[in-house]
């Protein structure tokens, strides 16, 4: 189930604000029912119609974009800063899975399909999101054990599923850390870090479940394969 306003916007033919404006007008109805509240849920089954003309769902797009660093992770940006969505050529109404943050590269998934972007983004799911992380720095075990047991930060408790130091730069202070979670809360890894004492330098998505950059070069994209689709719903619902 999902918000009619959702629904409409997701079928293509407007912004989800002109969505709410349509629905508020009276212009909407949800089999042969007019509707004006907000927010009311519909299912794949609902018929929905605006100004009398039946939605169609729009075909459903994924990619994989290597996201380059200097790029903002929204669908539009009020300082008119280059996004994600200009990167990719498509006239679908695309939008990022979670965010990446301006100066973090890697794996971004992006979609018209909210079904797949939750199964994605849910805890529930377990779907791993892989960080190369470059901390200022000796990681200690102590730390790790932290990181891996769960903090707690904005009073929420943040845990990783996995932390492994991958090298370290004893001449320059670094540690470079791979870093396992579930969640993707805005600057989540960051802020992990900080809060066991370790600031994050560079950060970089390797991995989201089995898809990673390869054959990418920053700023590339390209399709998922319905194999790769259907065998990440399947590592969902195993959990
Ligand atoms: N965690 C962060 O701190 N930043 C990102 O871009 C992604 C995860």
């Amino acid at each position: 189930m999902e918000r009619l306003q959702k629904v409409i916007a997701n079928s293509g033919i407007c912004s989800r604000r002109k969505a709410e404006e349509l629905i508020l007008a009276g212009k909407v109805t949800v089999n042969g029912q007019v509707v004006t509240t907000l927010g009311t849920k519909v299912s794949d089954k609902d018929i929905v119609e605006v100004d009398g003309i039946k939605l169609m769902s729009e075909e459903k797009e994924y990619y994989l974009l290597n996201k380059p660093r200097g790029i903002v992770t929204t669908t539009s940006d009020d300082k008119n800063r280059k996004t994600v969505i200009d990167l990719i050529a498509t006239k679908k109404r695309i939008y990022p899975i979670g965010r990446l943050d301006y100066d973090t590269t890697g794996v971004l998934l992006l979609t018209n399909d909210g079904e797949f972007a939750n199964m994605i983004m849910h805890p529930k799911n377990e779907i791993d999101k892989v960080y190369m992380a470059k901390v200022e720095g000796i990681l200690t075990g102590e730390a790790i054990y932290q990181l891996e047991h769960g903090i707690i930060v904005d009073n929420i408790k943040m845990v990783a599923s996995k932390v492994k130091i991958k090298k370290v730069d004893s001449k320059t202070n670094h540690s470079f850390v791979e870093i396992t979670i579930h969640e993707g809360k805005n600057h989540q890894v960051k802020k992990m870090f900080e809060a066991v004492g370790y600031h994050v330098e560079k950060l970089k998505r390797e991995k989201i479940a089995f898809l990673t950059t390869k054959g990418l070069n920053s700023g590339e994209y390209r399709k998922l394969s319905n194999k790769e689709i259907s065998k990440l719903y399947v590592l969902a619902s195993k959990k």
